[in-house]
């Protein structure tokens, strides 16, 4: 079994991170439970590349009890968890991955992910189905599809298709309400705040945060920073959204007034130069940035670099640029994704459901993938509803069925 790792010897960290995760994913768990004696995915070969950290880790394991071989990548950089790719390494999947990772050596760890010629593929932002359509196309007959597990990587997958060059069915597990609803919102709006907390030690209360983007993920930071006492102000480009935030209770604004009031930017767009040097030039001293968006582009960091007399890191992933000016402006986790870089990700509950999305979507495809046109599509819906069930079952809440009069006044019947 082949493995890039950085140290085995963390094993038993990674394995105690697993144990703790598992007992808040019952969907999992129920997942487990029953395919790990019908073992739906014998013969199966699966490359998951996603943020590696624990409850990734149990998904993996999972597919394997299922009867997959599977291979496991890390989506990031600094998401990776060497105490975790250790642990999965010991239950017997091939692991490639390591924390602080540099562009080549992610390739490469991909490659080598695809080495094992995959049926299924489960994708976080879109570099494996990328790599599946340049270098990788050797690979493409054999493959039954995939699945996306965020909305960067679908908008990567939409444009494919339109194009007419996708070259395999892929579920937009991102799209479905069993994801989207809790993950991108509740997850991240959690998450992120948590990782932006541990990180300044700093409060929250009474300081302006300026979030960038009021889709699934800016509406969760919002809400969550509107809880924690912020002064909350949405910038958008949509005017739907833009409504819906002021609606919300929130100022809204462009980013170029934003940026002058702004103690802590948020950006959660999804797009690129959000927070750019027009905007680093009139921020107030000590303003911070971070990014909870999939790619670290959203913050222009090179040209932040560039405008800065110096920057330098002065406490865990925080880096201080000092401008022309003397102003000092703080950078949070190398703008990468500040939940998972400079914190766990999402709780464990709610990648229950994100990864029970996932874990059924794999078996949708391995039951019916050969059928399915090529093209991005989403899980079918009675999915959803199993999923919500299992869930709802496991925090102990029932609720009312509709009657059969009910079901045939509302033309169900
Ligand atoms: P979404 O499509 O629901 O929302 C994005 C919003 O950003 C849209 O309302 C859009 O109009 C707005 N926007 C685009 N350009 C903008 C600009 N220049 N200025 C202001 N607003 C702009 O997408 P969603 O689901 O909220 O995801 C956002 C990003 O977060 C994506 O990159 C996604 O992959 C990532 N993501 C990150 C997670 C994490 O764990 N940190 C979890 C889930 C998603």
């Amino acid at each position: 079994m082949e493995s890039m790792i950085r140290d085995i010897a963390l094993a038993p960290s990674g394995h105690a991170k697993i144990d703790w995760v598992k007992r808040f994913m019952p969907v999992m768990a129920a997942a487990d439970k029953e395919y790990s004696v019908t073992k739906p995915f014998a013969g199966i070969k699966m490359v998951i590349t996603l943020h590696l950290e624990a409850k990734t880790a149990y998904m993996a394991t999972i597919f394997k009890h299922a009867g997959a071989e599977v291979a496991v990548t890390g989506s990031n950089p600094l998401s990776t968890q060497d105490d975790v790719a250790a642990a999965l390494v010991e239950e017997g999947i091939h692991v490639f991955a390591w924390h602080g990772c540099t562009e080549e050596e992610y390739s490469v760890f991909l490659n080598k992910a695809l080495d094992i010629k995959p049926d299924i593929v489960i994708d976080d932002g879109g570099d494996l189905v990328d790599m599946l359509h340049t270098t990788r196309r050797d690979l493409l007959p054999g493959l039954i599809g995939g699945s996306e597990e965020t909305t960067t990587g679908v908008h990567r997958l939409k444009a494919l298709e339109r194009q007419g060059k996708l070259e395999f069915p892929m579920i937009a597990a991102n799209d479905a309400y069993c994801k989207y609803l809790f993950d991108n919102r509740y997850g991240t709006g959690q998450s992120t705040w948590d990782g932006i907390m541990r990180t300044t030690n700093l409060v929250i209360a009474g300081k302006t945060v300026v979030i960038a983007g009021y889709g699934w993920c800016g509406k969760g930071g919002a809400m969550r920073a509107r809880g924690l006492g912020a002064n909350v102000i949405i910038t958008e480009v949509d005017p739907i959204k833009a409504i819906e935030a002021v609606f919300d209770g929130f100022y809204v604004m462009p980013m170029d007034e934003a940026a002058k009031v702004g103690d802590i930017f948020l950006t959660l767009t999804g797009n690129k130069d959000i927070l750019c040097k027009r905007h680093f030039d009139v921020m107030k001293d000590g303003a911070m940035m971070a990014n909870s968006g999939h790619f670290d582009v959203e913050i222009n960091i090179p040209e932040l670099t560039e405008g800065s007399a110096s920057n330098k890191v002065v406490r865990e992933n925080i880096r201080e640029f000092v401008q022309p000016d003397g102003r000092r402006l703080y950078l949070l986790a190398e703008g990468r994704l500040v939940n998972l870089a400079a914190g766990d990700g999402h709780p464990a509950e709610i990648m229950d459901l994100s990864f029970g999305v996932q874990f059924f979507s794999a078996l949708h495809l391995m039951r019916h993938g050969k059928e399915m046109k090529k093209g991005v599509h989403l899980m079918p819906d009675e999915i959803n509803v199993e999923i919500a069930n299992i869930k709802l079952n496991s925090l102990g809440v029932t609720i009312d069925e509709l009657s059969a009069d009910q079901k045939e006044y509302l033309g169900l019947a």
